[in-house]
């Protein structure tokens, strides 16, 4: 069977127009594995789109979707509700801190970003006041479409067209590699703080708790409890985008508890239903919510879809939280990740290799350049190990119930993979 389509009819999104074709073709997952058409297994270092976080084909989650399929599939939460979105509301109110109650439930990150942006904008609106500038990090990604789109500033990820609001972009001071230290915090609090006091005030700051597509930057220690004072200061809301960290994938349940900080939004996705069925949600404060019943023209949230809090995503992904509760994935997650991270640092001497980092089973391997990320990442999965390379840059975020051996199996791959790129290079 050929491993790729070559007379595919499928646009792939986010893949330049010439290698369209060419695609690795994946026909079956199973655990913390997939199969190509030409029958090789790999373990999964992406997690399916980074997704996959209680790994691939798991009993429980099909056996929730199939009830829930034959039950009700969906029914339109404008006029009508159901239990699993009730149940999942409730269970994510009680896992989010402080006032985190309300959960407005969508299919993608970016429409999580898109409603909670909406949100924000419109909150000021209610209590009367005309904020409309957001600041973001300038390679953060909140998702990719028009309004999301516009919080990044990430060049691969721009259109050319004007924004609807202001925003304004923070920069990190410095190169990724030194960004987790204490200098690099009081550097990147100073300049959030130009930020918020150089323009109108601020309707909200929006940032991820690690900077995934801008390159797995891992955020110094102490960050995101500053940024919440300076928040707090300024009176602006605080939007922390968990769609990529959320659901145990950073060692914690979410990024922000590392940090033990309470935002004022929350965007969520991937993990919330380990990729199974399309799921986001988008959890505000009750004051938030409740400033909507001021709102002009009483219509409440002016922003929803069809297929928002499908029944069966919700089904779905009330049994991702009873399994990571089993399983113990967010524990597994912070000890695999702990595992990963020390033995792929022992790969830095590799003089194609300029920094590893990570947090939980959110891994990165930051090479000399494209070239070497390239060489690298298909060497591992020559020997074995699908990971993600992106401009230098190469993503492990492997399931999170992996195992002790499959981390020796990651780190062993990775270790052959870069020894063979560097002997080529000389
Ligand atoms: C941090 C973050 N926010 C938002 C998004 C957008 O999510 P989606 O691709 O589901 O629209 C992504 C996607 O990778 C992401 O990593």
């Amino acid at each position: 069977m050929p491993n790729s389509h070559p007379t595919s009819k499928l646009w792939r999104p986010w893949t330049p127009i010439a290698q369209q074709a060419g695609a690795m073709r994946i026909v079956e997952a199973q655990g913390n594995r997939v199969r190509d058409a030409e029958g090789n297994w790999y373990l999964d270092g992406i997690s399916g789109v980074l997704n996959a976080s209680c790994g691939h084909g798991h009993p429980a989650l099909i056996e929730a979707a199939t009830r829930q399929l034959r039950q009700l599939v969906h029914y339109d939460l404008m006029v009508s509700s159901h239990d699993p979105a009730e149940t999942l509301t409730a269970r994510l109110a009680g896992i989010l801190p402080g006032e985190l109650n309300e959960t407005c439930l969508l299919n993608s990150g970016s429409e999580a970003t898109e409603a909670a942006i909406r949100i924000a904008l419109q909150y000021w609106r209610n209590i009367g006041e005309n904020r409309n500038r957001v600041i973001t990090f300038e390679t953060g990604y909140h998702g990719s479409t028009f309004l999301a789109q516009q919080l990044s500033g990430l060049p691969f990820t721009m259109s050319e067209w004007d924004r609807p609001f202001p925003v304004d972009h923070v920069t990190v001071p410095t190169s990724p590699r030194d960004a987790r230290t204490e200098e690099a915090c009081d550097a990147l609090i100073a300049r959030f703080s130009d930020a918020l006091e150089n323009g109108t005030p601020a309707a909200a700051v929006m940032v991820e708790p690690l900077l995934g597509l801008g390159g797995c930057v891992v955020l110094p220690a102490g960050f995101l409890t500053r940024l919440r004072q300076l928040c707090d200061r300024h009176g602006t809301l605080l939007v922390i985008d968990e769609v990529l960290c959320g659901f145990g994938r950073t060692g914690r349940m979410f990024g922000f508890d590392h940090d033990g900080i309470t935002p004022d939004i929350v965007t969520m996705s991937k993990g919330i239903s380990s990729g199974y069925v399309p799921l986001a949600a988008v959890t505000v404060t009750t004051p938030i919510k409740d400033s909507f019943r001021r709102e002009p023209i009483a219509q409440g949230l002016r922003y929803g879809h069809t297929t928002g809090g499908h029944a069966v995503a919700s089904a779905v992904a009330n049994t991702v939280l009873d399994v990571m509760a089993e399983e113990k994935l967010v524990e597994n997650a912070a000890a695999q990740g702990g595992e990963l991270l020390a033995g792929l640092r022992k790969l830095e001497p590799n003089p194609l290799i300029a920094d590893v980092r990570g947090l939980g089973l959110m891994v990165a391997l930051e090479t000399d350049g494209p070239e070497s990320g390239e060489a690298i990442a298909t060497a591992t999965a020559q020997a074995g190990v699908l990971t993600r390379h992106e401009r230098g840059v190469i993503r492990i975020a492997p399931p999170l119930p992996l195992t002790s051996e499959q981390t020796t199996e990651i780190i062993e791959a990775v270790a052959t993979a870069a020894d063979l790129a560097a002997a080529a290079r000389h």
